[in-house]
């Protein structure tokens, strides 16, 4: 399956596309993510859409080939489309309109999605400003985020969850070090866990954060409750692995 732009200019070029659509999943590309593509492959953005990475109830990402305005950048770039229907409207509120960045935002279905998209892109610009290894922000366009593809010669990397760890203490202080660098720049992950972490480089594999979108600032009255949850995620991993840390002494350390 691929998504691709045409070299020649013909004259039912939507129409062409739309029956590309039906190579794809139903669901994901609904006629208002395949105009986002449509427009993402006419702009130099990328030059196909290559296959699904992972497919979810709330999002799909896809690995992209960039296009002529990115590809001195980067080869490939993840894609990730928000779902309208099935994504949690309910739970997304919650660390939506409390951040202030976001506070102003319609409360429609679409608006939403729109705007936790643009909330991932722009988490994610705050995690290269700190520092923090995780996907570079590309492109955002409605229910799409274009992104540093984390992989090896076009392959995904895996998540934590998935590989494990081969150097539990120092992973844990690597993953520790970027929640205290996050927090100093002003955000907190607020869904950190094995999951959303991918190990990236042999021999010897960086942890990369990735699945930003809950990410808030500390405006956010729940930004304390979300920073101990993120501590309490990797200290009840790596304690698995025997390693032994105490939450409220990191919890400080974070904070100092
Ligand atoms: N930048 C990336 N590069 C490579 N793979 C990625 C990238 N971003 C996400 N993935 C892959 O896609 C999967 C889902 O991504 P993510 O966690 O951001 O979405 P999600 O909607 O929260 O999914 P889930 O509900 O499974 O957590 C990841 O576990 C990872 O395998
Ligand atoms: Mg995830």
């Amino acid at each position: 399956m691929a998504l691709r732009r045409s070299k020649k200019k013909l004259p039912a070029r939507e129409d062409k596309m739309m029956k590309e659509k039906s190579k794809i999943e139903e669901g994901v590309f609904d006629r208002a993510v395949f105009m986002i593509f449509y427009g993402l492959l006419n702009k130099g953005i990328i030059s196909s859409l290559d296959y699904p990475i992972a497919t979810g109830k709330e999002s799909d990402v896809y690995r992209a080939t960039s296009g002529k305005r990115f590809e001195d950048q980067s080869q490939y770039m993840a894609a990730k489309i928000f779902r309208i229907e099935t994504a949690n409207f309910i739970h997304m509120q919650d660390y939506l309109f409390a951040d202030p960045r976001f506070s102003h935002v319609r409360r429609t279905k679409r608006e939403v999605i729109y705007a936790w998209c643009q909330k991932e892109f722009r988490n994610l610009q705050i995690c290269a400003q700190a520092n923090v290894p995780a996907p570079k922000p590309f492109f955002f366009s409605k229910s799409v985020l274009l992104m540093e593809f984390i992989g090896e010669e076009g392959i995904p990397d895996s998540t934590l969850k998935a590989v494990g760890s081969e150097d539990p203490e120092k992973d844990c202080e690597t993953i520790l070090g970027y929640i205290r660098r996050l927090y100093r720049a002003g955000l907190v992950h607020a869904d950190l866990s094995e999951f959303n972490i991918l190990m990236h480089g042999y021999p010897n594999p960086v942890p990369y954060l990735i699945d930003c979108g809950q990410g808030v600032v500390l405006g956010h009255p729940k930004a304390k409750e979300f920073l101990e949850r993120d501590i309490r995620n990797v200290l009840r991993y790596f304690k698995h692995y025997g390693v032994k840390r105490d939450a409220t002494e990191i919890l400080e350390w974070v904070k100092k």
